[in-house]
């Protein structure tokens, strides 16, 4: 897996409104959200204490951590409320025939 690569994630059906949905790619792990209709994809690791966000809930494109409340803005990864200080890492996405494919950029 080379930086740039587009790969497949799952079919856009799986991520339904108001959760998250995690993946794992080589030892990363991805959450892919669903915005009205518009996927985005982030790190899923919060960066407060490494939490799961695709386990919390999700209003609109904020996502609030489970664990200690933190929210981020999925759509751009950023930070929108403690104990977080650091963004989320994000990953351009696109749609073809169902299927989310996501662009690696591990380095970003
Ligand atoms: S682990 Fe997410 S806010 Fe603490």
């Amino acid at each position: 897996m080379a930086i740039g690569d587009w790969i497949e994630v799952c079919d856009t059906a799986e991520i339904l409104p108001g959760a998250g949905v995690r993946v794992e790619i080589g030892d990363d792990p991805i959450a892919l959200w669903n915005v009205d209709g518009s996927y985005y994809a982030t790190q899923d690791s919060c960066t407060h204490e490494e939490t799961s966000l695709a386990e919390g809930d999700l209003w609109g494109d904020v996502v609030e951590c489970p664990l200690h409340g933190a929210q981020f803005d999925v759509t751009n990864g950023e930070v929108l409320s403690l104990p977080a200080v650091l963004p989320l890492k994000t990953y351009p996405v696109k749609v073809e025939d169902g299927k989310l494919y996501i662009e690696w950029n591990a380095e970003s």
